[in-house]
């Protein structure tokens, strides 16, 4: 398929997202999410063929705190789509005491259409859709949201499930800390799926039930029978959650992903964790690879949704900026 096959198959699908932004999947309609997924599915029938489809769009990688997943993902995904890459990091805010807003508004003078950031805290990448009329993408913010995780874990379901409506996924862990269970949770709502969730009482934000409809059971076995996804997540040290917890070994013995929990949930069921994997933690170290793991998978697509949300903001309508909210 050249540029013009691929550009058409791509158009009959295409129509504007309805927010010009992608910080939460709040702002998306059930119609932005099945579009993206649509085009998710042709992007990635191109695996990393080359197209000039965003020959001309700039695109700036903003990230202040590591990935190895997210970034690499957008990179492959805006180059093998032609589009102009640029890339800065952690170290310009702390060593120049650069203002967070003046970064981004400084990548955006360089006329980027898009730019993808991730922060360590809640709600900047919101913020800087405000200051800026480059379209944000959030690709993490802090403990909040990380929706083009749930847009490409909602590819992977929907490979194995091709009608997602009231499919149950139980979530395992760290609850409390974690933006992909914060956007995650958000587009199981919207697509209709049931939402349960299992972790320590330690690890669980209150109001879990009323916010994000999810049930919540204190163990695995409980949980797991009736189950079509197994999403795992880690404990994540870094935001401090080790002192919710007596020791990642009592955690594994309650909580961890086994061949024998796994069995437990519906033949059918797949196995998905948006890594890092912490192996023999959350996941026993031969489930990452075992026939009902999708783990790779959820990679491979980061790619081929990473290329639908470029894609569909660079060839929706100019962002206006709104003049109401200026944090300098
Ligand atoms: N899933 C995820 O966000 O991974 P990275 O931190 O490696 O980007």
């Amino acid at each position: 398929m050249n540029d013009a096959a691929l550009q058409s198959a791509l158009e009959k699908v295409f129509r504007p997202l309805s927010c010009p932004d992608v910080v939460s999947v709040d702002h998306l309609t059930r119609a932005d999410v099945e579009m993206l997924l649509e085009l998710a599915k042709l992007f990635k029938a191109k695996k990393t063929q080359k197209f000039s489809l965003l020959k001309g769009t700039s695109v700036g990688l903003a990230f202040f705190e590591s990935s190895t997943r997210t970034k690499s993902s957008f990179d492959l995904a805006g180059k093998n789509l032609g589009a102009d890459m640029i890339s800065v990091g952690s170290g310009t805010q702390e060593k120049k005491g650069e203002n967070f807003f003046d970064v981004v508004q400084n990548i955006a003078a360089m006329n980027m259409r898009i730019i993808v950031l991730r922060t360590a805290a809640s709600g900047l990448p919101e913020q800087a859709s405000r200051v800026t009329n480059a379209h944000i993408i959030n690709a993490g913010d802090g403990t909040h949201e990380h929706p083009s995780q749930a847009l490409l874990d909602m590819l992977t379901i929907s490979e194995s499930f091709s009608d997602p409506r009231g499919k149950v996924i139980t979530v395992i862990g760290d609850i409390l800390h974690s933006r992909v269970f914060g956007s995650l949770a958000r587009i199981v709502r919207l697509l209709e799926m049931e939402l349960r969730v299992v972790a320590p009482y330690t690890l669980i934000p209150e109001e879990l039930e009323q916010t994000f409809g999810a049930r919540f059971y204190s163990n695995l076995e409980k949980a797991l029978p009736g189950t079509d996804v197994v999403y795992a997540l880690r404990v994540q040290g870094e935001r401090g959650a080790s002192g919710y917890i007596p020791t990642l070994r009592e955690y594994s013995r309650g909580y961890g992903i086994t061949a024998a929990r796994l069995r437990m949930a519906n033949p059918g069921a797949i196995l998905m964790h948006p890594g890092p994997i912490q192996r023999d933690t959350d996941i026993a170290h031969e489930l990452v690879q075992h026939p009902q793991s999708r783990i790779y998978t959820q990679v491979e697509n980061g790619v081929a949704m990473r290329k639908a949300l470029l894609y569909a903001l660079a060839s929706g309508p100019e962002k206006e900026l709104g003049t109401h909210f200026s944090p300098l």
